[in-house]
């Protein structure tokens, strides 16, 4: 009997210390759960290990997927990472840290890489001091780490354009002097052919130079920009064709609109600046030829899109996405592709600009800009512009008054004959009386011999026998108050800098766009306080 009741007080307490362990182990496993936690448990002399569930399908594995051994987890690990992995493993193995812990990436079922923060501790020797039991646990950082990075993108692209803005501003006053003392030689040595001709080298090549330096500001952002309600889709429309011409026959061109008609706050000219580098870019890509695609779509930026991408404001947004079929890129090459000045391109083809200025054109619309590219399978560019509701009427509203002129006559002083040519049309299609001149000084002439008739002066800023400016102050003194407008194949940021002008003037930077242009000669010749 007494044996019997202590068999049964042994059983009782044994149920009573087994519920503990239970209980125990519960809190153990619901408290790895709530810490999103993998474990595992390793026996560094037999090599055997023990993972719980979580660790597993962190990576997409099922259970009895992976050895319970530490060289199938080895094999996980990335090659990069491994090094690293291994000698913070041995340092705390022979007992130099008092933490195992470091991060690396692992192999995931689908073929993908994790990035894990790995922490653990021997917590057994043996009598000579060799570990014997090591445990530890696994947390998935994936997400952490593709924000940092994308952060330190960032800092890093907006420090290089700093550096780049700071450079390209020096460098721009430097050279609006070249130029400038160049033009002056140029006049003084008319009729020195030999001398002009390098004269003129020089100038071309300081052109150039400018020409770099305007994309180097755009990327840095320091350029002004004309921001009004824009129809994205238009914006594409009225490119198409030219855009159809200059990728070539061999690239077909395809356009997918959203019938949506997305309005965005934006420089018209810098749209299509972006439109054009990247069409440059597929094109050089596609030697062979191929096909690009333009695309544009309404959608919502959400925590979602901010989780997996690292960067964005809620909100809805205009996507411009453009896609070729070339030769696309690696994982390196994409890394480094908005830097300004990286190319792959040999020497001469390219400078390695196009990207950068189209980030900061895309930056200054409180855009974003991604790319998805691999090796053989082309490229798409994808930029998200926050969208504007209503702001479509506004731009009808805008595109609406009627820029015809009523008769009015024109001076137009511009030396390149094409360029001439080509602005005289305009304005004598809609309906203004031109009167052109090739230079400063037969601008002058001209202007005395029809000193009453003209009511508007259009002069470019850089012409042989009197510039712009030179030219104004002369005419000004046959007819106070005449009004004028500006041309110059300069933004208006390099003119103001070279204080060619004053900062007041009405100025256009050429291309000339026909609409921009015929707006503001109306605007000009309508405003009563202009003089
Ligand atoms: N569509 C594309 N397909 C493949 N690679 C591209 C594509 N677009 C850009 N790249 C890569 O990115 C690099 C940088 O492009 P980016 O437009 O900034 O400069 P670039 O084209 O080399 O020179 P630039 O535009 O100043 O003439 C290119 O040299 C090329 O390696
Ligand atoms: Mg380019």
């Amino acid at each position: 009997m007494r044996i019997n009741e202590q068999l049964k007080q042994e059983i009782e307490n044994r149920k009573k210390v087994e519920a503990k362990l239970r209980q125990s182990e519960e809190r153990l496993e619901l408290a790895l759960r709530g810490a999103d936690l993998g474990m595992w448990d390793w026996n560094v002399q037999t090599g055997e290990v023990r993972f719980n569930r979580r660790w597993v399908e962190m990576l997409g594995y099922e259970p009895d997927e992976i050895e319970p051994h530490v060289s199938a987890w080895k094999k996980l690990v990335h090659p990069d990472d491994m090094p690293r992995m291994e000698e913070v493993l041995k340092n705390h193995l022979e007992g130099r840290t008092p933490f195992y812990e470091t991060e690396h990436r692992l192999l995931t079922r689908a073929g993908g890489w994790k990035w894990i923060l790995v922490r653990g501790k021997v917590v057994h020797r043996d009598s000579d001091g060799r570990p014997v039991r090591t445990t530890g646990t696994h947390f998935d950082i994936t997400e952490r780490k593709k924000l940092e990075s994308q952060l330190l993108h960032s800092q890093k692209m907006e420090a290089v354009g700093q550096l780049a803005g700071g450079v390209a501003h020096d460098f721009n006053n430097i050279l609006s002097a070249i130029m400038s003392y160049g033009y002056l030689l140029r006049n003084k040595l008319r009729d020195d052919e030999q001398s002009r001709d390098n004269i003129d080298k020089i100038l071309l090549l300081s052109d150039r130079a400018a020409h770099i330096i305007q994309g180097l500001l755009a990327f840095s952002r320091k350029q002004h920009f004309e921001f009004v309600p824009v129809k994205l889709n238009n914006t594409i429309r009225n490119i198409e064709k030219l855009l159809a011409k200059f990728i070539g026959e061999d690239v077909g061109l395809r356009t997918r609109l959203t019938n949506k008609e997305p309005a965005i706050i934006a420089d018209k000219t810098q749209i299509e600046q972006i439109i054009m580098n990247l069409a440059t870019n597929a094109r050089d890509a596609m030697p062979e030829g191929g096909s690009f695609t333009i695309e544009t779509e309404v959608v919502e930026i959400d925590e979602n899109f901010i989780k997996t991408h690292g960067y964005g404001e809620p909100g809805i947004y205009a996507l411009l996405s453009v896609t070729d079929k070339g030769t696309g890129m690696d994982e390196e090459t994409k890394q480094k592709i908005f830097e300004p000045f990286f190319t792959t391109k040999e020497v001469g083809k390219g400078t390695g600009l196009g990207l950068s200025i189209i980030y900061g054109i895309v930056k200054q619309h409180n855009g974003y800009i991604n790319v998805y590219s691999e090796p053989g399978k082309g490229a798409t560019f994808r930029i998200y512009f926050p969208i504007i509701k209503a702001a479509a009427e506004k731009e009808k509203a805008k595109d609406l008054p009627d820029l015809s002129g009523k008769a009015e006559a024109i001076l137009l002083a511009e030396d390149e004959p094409a360029v001439r040519d080509s602005i005289r049309k305009i304005l004598e299609e809609f309906g203004y009386k031109v009167i052109d001149a090739e230079d400063g000084e037969d601008a002058v002439e001209k202007f005395a011999e029809h000193k009453d008739e003209i009511e508007l002066l259009i002069l470019d800023v850089v012409m042989p026998r009197k510039n712009g400016k030179e030219t104004f102050e002369e005419i000004r003194k046959l007819k106070p108050g005449i009004k004028v407008l500006f041309t110059s194949g300069y933004t208006a940021d390099i003119i103001q800098r070279r204080k060619i002008l004053k900062e007041d003037v009405i100025f256009i930077s050429k291309p000339i766009l026909p609409n921009k242009f015929l707006a503001k000669i109306r605007e000009v010749l309508e405003d009563e306080r202009n003089d």
